[in-house]
């Protein structure tokens, strides 16, 4: 058996990999001594991450998962990143070096609900990544208002949410990807106040902040807040780092939580530059999880 189908009986695994509003937009081609992983434009989101910015860091992520899975199995698999629109999955001289583990992929999970109060550990920040930046949850409150004001106040970006949220169980698609009522920690109320709020968003002045509204004590905590800089150019590898650091995170227990609207937001994206004094390509909330989180659909493997 080749290793393209060694690597292919685990694709459910790799499957499992994180991205923006759970789109899984990758595409996979499976070759006799390759595997070329491409965008699915049908599931890039060009209203809220009109850069590539999350899509970029989401097939970085996306490879960092198959090169970990791939390792798990023992084949010996690197990956290529030289040209900008696609990732080749290649064969190595030997498997790749990670201290991560298949069911690290399989367990991990981002979490949205409450987190113990607590900044993290020195120990566990200087185990991170380089480049990446600590703040405190607090100092970012403010701007995360301002910033879902934007969100829900900006009818494209709203829309595109909307598009991807699946909050009726009956949904045919509830099961396949998007974020779901229960990923969103909703209640079955609260999911159909926020399904009718996002229809009016951009139609009744109000919506906007009363939606910012619902999310505003989400930072004012004493918690930790990371910020992964680097440059633009190297997206894919930034999403290598982020995945690296969301399964050690795990490790300590931790969770974490994207707030992306934090960069998506012109005005809160520069504050957040000046504070780190670097271009900040992601972020998220870091804390012990006060509920275990449901797991997050995926489309079947073919
Ligand atoms: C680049 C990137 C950006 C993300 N931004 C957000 C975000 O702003 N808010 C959020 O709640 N989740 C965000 N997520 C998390 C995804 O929604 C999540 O990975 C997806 O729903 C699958 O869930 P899981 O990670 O628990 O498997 C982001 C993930 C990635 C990779």
């Amino acid at each position: 058996m080749s290793w393209v189908s060694v690597l292919r009986d685990h694709e459910s695994l790799f499957r499992r990999a994180p991205s923006a509003h759970n789109t899984q937009p990758w595409t996979i081609d499976y070759r006799a001594d390759e595997i070329v992983i491409g965008v699915d434009p049908q599931r890039s989101l060009p209203d809220s991450d009109p850069t590539g910015r999350d899509l970029m860091l989401g097939m970085g992520a996306f490879a960092e998962t198959c090169l970990i899975v791939a390792a798990g199995a023992g084949l010996a698999v690197g990956c290529d990143l030289s040209d900008p629109r696609r990732i080749r999955l290649v064969p190595a001289e030997r498997p790749y070096e990670t201290i991560f583990h298949q069911a690290d992929v399989d367990a991990r999970r981002v979490v949205r609900g409450p987190y113990e109060e607590g900044l993290l550990d020195l120990v566990i920040l200087a185990a991170l990544e380089p480049g990446i930046v600590h703040v405190r949850s607090r100092d970012l409150a403010g701007d995360l208002e301002v910033a879902d004001r934007w969100m829900f106040g900006t009818p494209p970006v709203a829309r595109e949410l909307r598009d991807w949220l699946r909050l009726d169980p009956r949904d045919p698609r509830y099961h396949r990807d998007g974020l779901t009522d229960r990923a969103l920690g909703l209640s079955r109320v609260e999911a159909r106040v926020l399904a009718g709020a996002l229809r009016v968003s951009g139609l009744i002045p109000g919506v906007p902040a009363l939606l910012a509204a619902s999310g505003r004590d989400l930072l004012r905590y004493d918690g930790s807040v990371l910020v992964l800089t680097g440059s633009f150019d190297d997206r894919r590898e930034a999403g290598r780092r982020l995945l690296r650091t969301w399964l050690l995170l795990a490790r300590f227990g931790l969770a974490v939580h994207p707030l992306s609207q934090l960069l998506d937001c012109p005005v809160t994206a520069d504050r957040l530059s000046a504070r780190v004094g670097a271009t900040p390509l992601a972020v998220f909330r870091v804390g012990h999880p006060r509920q275990e989180p449901p797991r997050s659909a995926r489309l079947p493997a073919p």
